[in-house]
């Protein structure tokens, strides 16, 4: 089955990227720049000065969309990174080439990239694809560039990791359960699509986005913890007119008829992109904040607000429970 997205016109984004600061002499790495929200965000940091690093499985969309930025870009620094997040040894090896890359260190981290309603499998290494793709390798990513992100904060006052949930982290589920973070890939329930009744594609991704959330607040209270200048931060962009529809109607994990449907209650990737670039570049932004049109579960579209990280993962119990379970898939100790 095939979906093909309608156009639908951005309200915000606009005047939007008028507020946005220089990014000028600011290191920006994101992943997922192939298309969507990830595309946004790295032409709109380019436009604004910064070098930027495209972290990107290899494929003609990564080349295209690296060749499109470096063209329309020419006077910024825009590298390409191959890292395939469903591999955590591609994720090594990723890393190892930004730092080869960003001596002068990291400013903004943006663990962009994701996949939805994807079949029950296991990658490589194990994990379920949703959670590795979406999360466990955005964490390994994380705690490999940190040192980076400190040099660059210590330097100017402060650097980010961004990450990119969903409305999805409430929904069906506003419990993390372990089993989806250990190697339990192609044992997760199978390929049950319904969205509206907790199919188990629904379900694996709901954990998903409820870790990116959950990963955020364990890494804002650690950074804090230890004085650190660096800021965990999470956005989400509501319902968002990108490929992220196009790829799970293709697995199997939405019908097309309801995909149409949804989408028409959705907005513009740029309009969906406006909580990670918030995220990423507005002056005032504080560690432990989260950017999205509403914290509702109807929060669909509109201009990203800020407000405080939810109860539901932001406890002892939920942050110990992300950092212990990521720590393990990526064989690492507990301490940052
Ligand atoms: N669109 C929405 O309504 C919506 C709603 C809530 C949250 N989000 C979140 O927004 C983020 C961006 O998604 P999007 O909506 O912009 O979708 P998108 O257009 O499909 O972009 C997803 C990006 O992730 C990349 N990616 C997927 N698997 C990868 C892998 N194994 N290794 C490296 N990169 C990989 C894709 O690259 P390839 O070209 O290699 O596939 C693509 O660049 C995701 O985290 C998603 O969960 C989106």
């Amino acid at each position: 089955m095939s979906y093909t997205r309608k156009t639908i016109e951005s309200i915000y984004f606009p005047k939007f990227k008028e507020t946005l600061p220089s990014m000028k002499g600011k290191t920006v790495v994101i992943t997922g720049t192939t298309s969507g929200t990830g595309y946004v965000a790295a032409e709109t940091v380019a436009s604004l000065g910064a070098k930027v690093l495209l972290l990107n499985r290899a494929s003609e969309r990564s080349v295209r969309a690296s060749k499109n930025l470096r063209d329309t870009y020419q006077s910024v620094e825009i590298q390409t990174v191959d890292c395939d997040l469903q591999s955590f040894a591609s994720v090594r090896t990723a890393c190892k080439e930004v730092i080869r890359l960003c001596p002068e260190g990291i400013n903004v981290l943006c663990n962009n990239a994701g996949v939805m309603a994807l079949k029950d499998e296991p990658t490589i290494d194990g994990y379920d694809i949703q959670m590795q793709t979406n999360h466990l390798s955005h964490f390994l990513l994380t705690m490999e560039l940190l040192p980076l992100l400190e040099k660059a904060a210590e330097a100017t006052g402060e650097a980010r990791v961004v990450n990119h949930s969903s409305i999805a982290r409430m929904s069906p589920s506003k419990e993390l359960k372990s089993e989806y973070l250990e190697k339990n890939g192609g044992k997760l329930g199978g390929d049950g699509a319904s969205f509206l009744f907790g199919g188990a594609r629904w379900k694996r991704y709901n954990q998903t986005k409820l870790a990116n959330a959950a990963f955020t607040a364990a890494l804002h209270e650690k950074l804090q913890k230890k004085g650190s200048k660096v800021k965990a931060l999470v956005a989400h962009p509501g319902l968002a007119n990108t490929e992220l529809q196009v790829t799970s109607v293709k697995d199997g994990g939405m019908g097309n008829l309801f995909t149409g449907i949804l989408m028409s209650m959705g907005q513009s990737m740029e309009d969906g992109a406006m909580g990670i670039l918030s995220c990423m570049c507005l002056e005032n932004v504080k560690s432990g904040q989260f950017y999205g049109p509403g914290s509702s579960s109807m929060a669909l579209k509109g201009k990203a607000e800020p407000f405080p990280l939810e109860s539901f993962y932001n406890n002892d119990a939920v942050r110990d429970l992300i950092w212990k379970k990521s720590c393990e898939a990526i064989g690492r100790d507990l301490a940052l």
